[in-house]
């Protein structure tokens, strides 16, 4: 079975093909897939501009598709299903996903599927080399999210925590932003603290002690302003320092509190995904926490942890496999902007 995925809820178009093979059990093989980033367009503005993203993911997905189609040396008639993100995101830009997967789909006379953005990246450590077993902790940590959360199984998810304000990558992002860092920030902010002392400036762990797996990490791009000011025209020379101490903080909560979330669950496994799963000070800080403890982590592969249609069509053929969607050939669409993970019934 062929499934295409289509993503476009944010700034990144991805398309992909993936080939769900059909004995039982065998992990879902990418046969191909392609990104078109908008990062460029948005930089002049510091951020993502709605309208400007939906325009430009209607230029781009169906030249996305030839490549992807190209690329595997399948036609688009041998494609059995058209899977799409369905949410969350921005509305205007999962529209257009939505629609073209839909349009596409009843053209060929095949089904679509809506897959949950988040469950493209929880499981898309599965498209690595290492692909993880169920069951696992997941630690999710994108621009708009960061949960923990127990994975027994596809579509079987419990959420353990979560942040109660800013998530992780909005903390790298507005705090890169207030050092004049541009957008996105989390590379940005990363590259720059390899040059800084960690230790520099003392800056807040929010709920580092709180006993609970919740993240707070407003207070700390507030903290980072105040140390910005502090410094005054000192700031170019001490940048690198103070992107160090911001890059430790926001990584000492999530490592301590991924831990904490093994040890009260028993589990044996992490899994890390989303876009600042990408940090590499992240990577090596949880590496060594579970080598301590004696726990298998996986990661996406680099290019796979933020947006992309790769994680769409994987979810897809998860979902298919597991037997806990079924596609349809249903073409009228809706699309959920705001969806919480917890609410995606197996
Ligand atoms: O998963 P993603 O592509 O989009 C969402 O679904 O939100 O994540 C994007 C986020 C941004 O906040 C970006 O700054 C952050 O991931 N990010 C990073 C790194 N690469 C991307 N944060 C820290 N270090 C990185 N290397
Ligand atoms: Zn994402």
């Amino acid at each position: 079975m062929l499934i295409l995925g289509i993503e476009s809820s944010c700034d990144e178009t991805g398309v992909a093909l993936v080939r769900l093979p059909a004995e039982p059990g065998r992990v879902p093989e990418l046969l191909s897939h392609a990104l078109f980033s908008q990062i460029e367009m948005h930089q002049a503005y510091g951020g993502v501009v709605p309208e400007l993203a939906s325009r430009d993911h209607i230029r781009r997905v169906l030249p996305l598709t030839d490549e992807v189609m190209q690329a595997s040396g399948r036609r688009l008639q041998e494609v059995d299903v058209v899977a799409y993100t369905r949410g969350p995101g921005l509305a205007g830009a999962l529209l257009v996903g939505a629609g073209v997967a839909c349009a596409l789909a009843a053209s060929l006379g095949k089904s679509v599927l809506g897959i949950h953005h988040l469950e493209g990246h929880l499981l898309s450590p599965f498209l690595s080399q290492d692909p993880p077993t169920f069951p696992f902790i997941a630690l999710l940590v994108s621009g708009g999210h960061t949960q923990l959360m127990l994975v027994e199984g596809v579509g079987r998810y419990t959420l353990l925590g979560e942040t109660i304000d800013d998530a992780a990558g909005e903390a790298f992002d507005k705090s890169a932003k207030l050092m004049g860092l541009g957008y996105p920030g989390g590379p940005a902010l990363s590259r720059l603290a390899q040059a800084g002392d960690p230790q520099a400036f003392k800056l807040p762990r929010p709920l580092l002690h709180s006993g609970d797996l919740d993240f707070s990490f407003a207070g700390l791009k507030t903290a980072v302003l105040t140390q910005a000011r502090k410094l005054g025209e000192d700031l170019p020379a001490r940048k690198a320092d103070l992107a160090a101490s911001t890059q430790a903080a926001i990584v000492e909560v999530l490592v301590k509190k991924s831990m904490h979330a093994l040890r009260t669950t028993g589990m044996r496994r992490l899994v890390v995904a989303g876009g600042v799963g990408a940090n590499q000070t992240l990577r090596e800080q949880l590496n060594a926490a579970c080598k301590r403890l004696d726990i298998r982590v996986h990661y996406p592969e680099l290019h796979l942890c933020t947006d992309n249609g790769a994680m769409i069509a994987m979810a897809a053929a998860m979902r298919l496999q597991a037997g806990v969607s079924a596609a349809s050939a249903r073409y009228a669409f809706d699309v959920k902007p705001r969806w919480p993970l917890a609410d995606l019934q197996a």
